[in-house]
């Protein structure tokens, strides 16, 4: 993706024998950057990307200085820009700048300077989404149409695909963001700033000091993750390693690293069971850490995907990218008047039009019929018994040590509780036998499909049979202290022959008298009813809640209200999704 390279761009866009060239202007948080891009039928050539970035001399950004930087150095970067393109200003086409989510006082500086430029020059305006733009870059450098998206930044840490003119989100952080871990760890145990020294973050040369492995919180619910309680818990750590030397910090640095890195590819592989989708596609600022990439390189060879890490010099805030979005959105007739551009630090991805999305009608339940994301499940035979051996597998991307404890606590929560199901009459796979250690389950054979497979060639009638049975199932589980912790479509078994409904896979499941967890399982249910049968989700959920609430033994409202709660507390939820939650429709 250097300057001059001409790659030619993943979709169907709107052919043109006329030359077109966009300017974008980036300037959300720390950096301000500006690029110029060339359209000429389907190709795009790179004629400029240049920045300069803001560094705090101590603590983290402060919104004000930096949009004092952004000021002082927007004409610099736009004229050197220029000339490295050897473009005429009179000669772009069109003025794209990033419109949120960013830092109020930052954004202002490079709307103000985009609504100039086209007012004066009289070029149309496109206002950019940041979220979109990273993604966008990424799909451009690898050439992936329909990748599962990985976006992993400061302010960002999600996963999400391609649907229908827009993203859908399908896993996120519940609270702070992976590149915001990383950079407050460093800045209150005194390594940053600053955060980036020779390409390598502060907590990747602090993890070099390091031998021993502490454990840390390690939260991950379905498809989402947590990382506030690892990082309260590592600062706590890092107190008391200061005494103990700096080996003691890298231990804590790396043990941090490590916990965090391994929650984003448990979700991405997750969300890659689930979707299907044959790549993945890694982009942010965060993508571009040297440990993260060779992680997730490890999934071409666990899934046989393609996988691509977006190159440092387009995964960090860069202008590129919002004039190759602006460009895409050119091309499709999207612009704004001048006087209309607004700014917002909270714009979501799922709110972003990408007309060149177009909906992937693919059927899926043929990928991985005998894999989940942690185990490999094989059928076994004790002369008529039918039987499944659930093997839990280590993996490359993961420390041994973390490898031995998942595997075997995991295997021993999961026949606990099954067994504990199984003895309230509760329709699970009976364990038969296990070995922990080795993170071998062997349980009673259920006949029939995942209902991710068949659920959009259901008829009305058996939908909605299925989902009272799956409300009332739940309802029960829960009312025994029990929540499933990853209850996707993916883990529901329907049998067409009896229309029964058994729960599998409770490896993240747990004990709990929290009306949080079990709001969470409902949560999960429903984002995965969103991915995989949109035109389903909203019947069969209101029918699943009504079961839900005729069977649940407790406190039901304070389950609904959690629920509600769960649902606004996502950063990146669409303000449809957001209005209707507040209206209670579909809910
Ligand atoms: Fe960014």
């Amino acid at each position: 993706m250097l300057r001059g390279s001409v790659v030619e761009i993943p979709y169907e866009v709107p052919r043109t024998a006329e030359r077109i060239i966009v300017l974008g202007v980036e300037s959300t948080s720390h950096t301000f950057g500006t690029g110029l891009i060339e359209y000429v039928d389907g190709k795009v050539r790179i004629l400029a990307n240049v920045s300069k970035q803001y560094v705090p001399e101590r603590g983290g950004i402060h919104p004000r200085e930096a949009s004092q930087h952004h000021s002082n150095v927007a004409h610099l970067v736009i004229e050197k820009a220029l000339e490295d393109s050897g473009v005429d200003i009179k000669d772009i086409s069109a003025i794209a700048v990033s419109a949120g989510p960013g830092l109020g006082p930052c954004l202002r500086v490079g709307a103000t300077l985009a609504r100039f430029l086209s007012s004066y020059f009289n070029k149309p305006l496109i206002a950019v989404n940041h979220a979109l733009a990273h993604i966008e870059i990424g799909k451009l450098a690898s050439g992936f149409k329909d990748p599962l998206v990985v976006y992993v930044s400061g302010g960002n840490t999600l996963l999400a695909v391609g649907r229908d003119k827009k993203y859908l989100v399908l896993g996120e952080t519940l609270d702070i963001s992976l590149g915001n871990l990383l950079d407050t760890f460093a800045r209150e145990v005194g390594i940053a700033p600053p955060y980036v020294r020779g390409g390598n973050h502060a907590v990747d040369i602090c993890a070099e000091w390091g031998g021993e492995f502490v454990y840390l919180p390690y939260t991950v619910k379905g498809g989402d993750l947590s990382f506030s309680g690892l990082l309260t818990a590592a600062l706590q750590k890092a107190r008391e390693a200061k005494t103990a030397g700096r080996e003691a910090l890298g231990s804590v640095c790396r043990s941090l690293r490590e916990t965090a890195f391994n929650m984003l590819l448990e979700v991405t592989e997750r969300n890659l069971v689930l979707t299907e989708k044959d790549s993945v596609l890694l982009v942010g600022g965060v993508a571009s850490n040297t440990v993260l990439r060779r992680k997730m390189e490890e999934l071409e060879k666990i899934y046989g995907v393609k996988y691509y890490g977006t190159p440092p010099e387009v995964s960090g805030d860069n202008g590129l990218m919002i004039a190759y979005t602006g460009l895409l959105l050119y091309l499709h007739g999207v612009s704004i008047e001048p006087s209309k551009l607004t700014i917002s630090q909270r714009l979501r991805l799922d709110d972003a039009y990408a007309p060149w999305i177009k909906t992937d009608e693919k059927p899926i339940g043929s990928k991985y019929p005998m894999r989940g994301a942690e185990a490999i499940v094989t059928p076994v035979k004790i002369a008529n018994w039918v039987l499944v051996a659930k093997q839990r597998v280590s993996k490359t991307y993961r420390e041994e040590v973390f490898n031995r404890v998942f595997i075997s606590q995991r295997t021993r929560i999961e026949a606990k509780v099954l067994s504990d199901l199984v003895s309230r009459d509760l329709n699970v796979p009976a364990p038969v036998l296990i070995d922990d250690h080795n993170g071998l389950l062997v349980m009673e054979y259920v006949s029939g499909v995942k209902l991710s497979h068949i659920i959009n060639g259901l008829d009305t009638l058996t939908l909605k049979k299925v989902a009272e049975r799956l409300g009332c199932q739940v309802a029960r589980i829960h009312s025994a202290g029990i929540y499933h912790g990853d209850l996707t479509l993916a883990n529901i078994i329907y049998s067409p022959t009896t229309s029964d409904i058994t729960l599998i896979d409770f490896g993240l499941s747990g004990y709990s008298t929290e009306e949080e967890e079990y709001a969470i399982d409902i949560h999960l249910l429903d984002k995965s009813l969103r991915a995989l049968a949109p035109q389903l989700a909203e019947e069969f959920f209101t029918t699943f809640l009504e079961s839900y609430k005729a069977c649940y033994k407790g406190n039901v409202e304070e389950v609904l209200r959690k629920l509600k709660e769960i649902r606004l507390r996502g950063r990146y939820i669409s303000k449809e999704l957001r209005r209707m939650v507040r209206k209670d429709s579909y809910a």
